[in-house]
């Protein structure tokens, strides 16, 4: 059932401050899809990590009074950190890569001498207008009012000593390719638009105003360019230039790195081109979605929101958080986050709906027959259309995943659900069980619940991982008949399966009351 291999990353994560819902929606994103397809019977490398050199987490450092290092160290792996909160999300990575491990900083110095000795990366001199205090080279479009945008002060021409990456060089070939690699489509209309049409300029890819950096170990003083030192985790983690790993001719290229619009210009420009000097082959897809949104923009501190994904997971379920930021939002479009939004969402799908259709099915399979469905069978046309609508749901699905359009993958699972909520008000079990004669039809229709329940369920396992077990345990299903070729025929479940009655997977919430109680996080 080995279908070869798939390789997905995350960008890594800048360990400045605490990760909010943002960040953990293209978490999320990366692990439903990396579960998706080892559900499919792929061998996935699901790589995340964080980003950990640079200016700014050298002057965060300062200001807290500890060594870059240390402060790095608190927020990925102190009380509530970025380790935490993927284990806290489901996050089922492979590989966590800090650009602080030993192995990474080594392919770094390599990987910069190897551009350097091929003559695609040169000494020259960077010009700019410098701010003495906030040691910045700023070009003349990034100053507000002709001043420093840091902070405000003068700034003055200023000339420094610099490596440069021939990224001009690379132009012609990434005008000729990016199609073949950016999605969606919108995002390479862009690219070409600004950046690639104007002209690709050499990029400069050292700095010696700080020192929080890989060393370029040929030129002390210099550090290697953050982006640099950043896009190149994605072949560290595998052991390009390191003997830390060696599956990279294994899991290289890349199938998807999934990344936000902001930084799709890095990741589909400046990274095809150091690949290319490299003579490594491109990334199979680089996907840019879109950003959530509070209050209108990407950043702001929210009124009343809350962005903290532990307090929401803790308050509602990781399943209902991470099912929430893939049900609501397209996903290579922005979307606005509010608390009223997910409160709605998971009482209008997840209680209402799927949750009620399984406490609904397995109470009434324990009631009228004590848990276990009778052999006696009576089928009727009116069946023949649901049991269709769920045979045929996995490759509606299939065909959705594929192009990472969860929110239409979702949409079909649920139409499903609401299909078999309904076929239980036309089918009116409780009159069937209040008739003679009528117990086979009154099976057949459990029956059916049963299984449009478990195909849900097993195409709801990537975003929903432990409700899905429960589901599955509730049901009476396991094994063979949770995972995925088994949804593409209705009917696998056995005909006297037996349920077993659990906790309310997805309790109904009173949204004034979350509201107001959310209000005070
Ligand atoms: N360190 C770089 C990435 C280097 S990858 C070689 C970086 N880090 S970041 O922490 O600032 O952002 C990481 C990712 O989180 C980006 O893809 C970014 O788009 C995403 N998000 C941050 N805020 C977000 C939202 N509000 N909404 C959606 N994604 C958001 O950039």
């Amino acid at each position: 059932m080995n279908k070869g291999t798939f390789y997905i990353s995350t960008p890594i994560y800048y360990p400045s401050d605490k990760l909010h819902i943002g960040h953990t929606y293209c978490t999320v994103a990366a692990d439903v899809i990396a579960r998706y397809k080892r559900m499919r019977g792929y061998d996935v490398m699901f790589l995340t990590g964080t980003d950990e050199h640079g200016m700014k987490i050298e002057e965060r450092a300062k200001a807290s009074g500890v060594t870059p290092k240390q402060f790095v160290d608190e927020i990925i792996c102190g009380e509530g950190g970025i380790l935490d909160l993927w284990k806290l999300m489901n996050i089922s990575y492979d590989r966590f890569i800090r650009t602080t491990d030993d192995y990474h900083e080594e392919s770094i110095q390599k990987i910069f001498r190897a551009l350097y000795d091929k003559g695609d990366i040169y000494k020259g001199v960077y010009k700019g207008l410098y701010c003495t205090p906030c040691e910045s080279f700023w070009t003349e479009s990034q100053l507000v009012d002709g001043k420093c945008p840091d902070c405000g002060r003068d700034v003055k021409y200023a000339e420094e000593e610099a490596y440069f990456f021939r990224q001009s060089k690379y132009a012609q070939r990434i005008i000729e390719s990016i199609s073949s690699y950016l999605e969606p489509q919108s995002r390479v209309n862009e690219m070409m638009n600004n950046f690639l049409k104007p002209g690709l300029e050499d990029i400069c890819v050292s700095r010696t105003t700080f020192k929080w950096g890989v060393p370029v170990d040929f030129d002390p003083g210099h550090v290697v360019y953050v982006w640099v030192d950043a896009l190149s985790n994605y072949i560290t983690a595998l052991g390009y230039m390191n003997s830390k790993y060696d599956d990279f001719d294994k899991y290289w290229p890349c199938d998807i790195h999934l990344v936000g619009k902001e930084i799709v210009r890095l990741h589909s420009i400046l990274w095809p081109a150091m690949l290319m000097a490299l003579d490594v082959p491109l990334p199979k897809k680089v996907y840019g979605h879109g950003w959530l949104l509070f209050g209108g923009d990407k950043m702001s501190k929210s009124k009343g929101n809350v962005k903290d994904p532990g307090i929401l997971a803790k308050r509602y379920g990781v399943d209902a958080l991470r099912f929430f930021l893939l049900r609501e939002y397209t996903f290579g479009a922005d979307g606005n986050f509010t608390n009223e939004l997910l409160i709605s969402r998971i009482n209008s799908d997840l209680a209402n709906d799927l949750g009620n259709l399984v406490s609904r099915t397995v109470a009434m399979a324990e009631k009228y027959f004590g848990g276990k469905l009778p052999q006696e069978r009576e089928g009727s046309l009116e069946d023949s259309e649901i049991t269709a609508m769920a045979g045929d749901l996995s490759k509606a699905y299939e065909t959705c995943m594929e192009k990472l359009a969860f929110q239409d993958a979702l949409e079909a699972v649920f139409k499903v659900t609401s299909r078999a909520n309904k076929y239980i008000d036309e089918t009116t079990p409780w009159i069937l069980a209040k008739e003679t004669g009528k117990q086979p039809r009154l099976a057949s229709v459990l029956y059916n619940l049963l299984e449009m329940i478990r195909i849900c369920a097993i195409m709801l396992q990537p975003f929903m991982p432990d409700s899905c077990h429960r589901i599955f345990k509730q049901i009476g299903a396991s094994g063979e008949l949770t995972e995925f070729d088994s949804a593409a025929s209705f009917g696998g479940l056995p005909e006297t399966v037996t349920v077993e009655k659990g906790e309310i997977i997805f309790p109904r919430l009173d949204m004034a009351k979350e509201l107001e109680e959310l209000a005070g996080e």
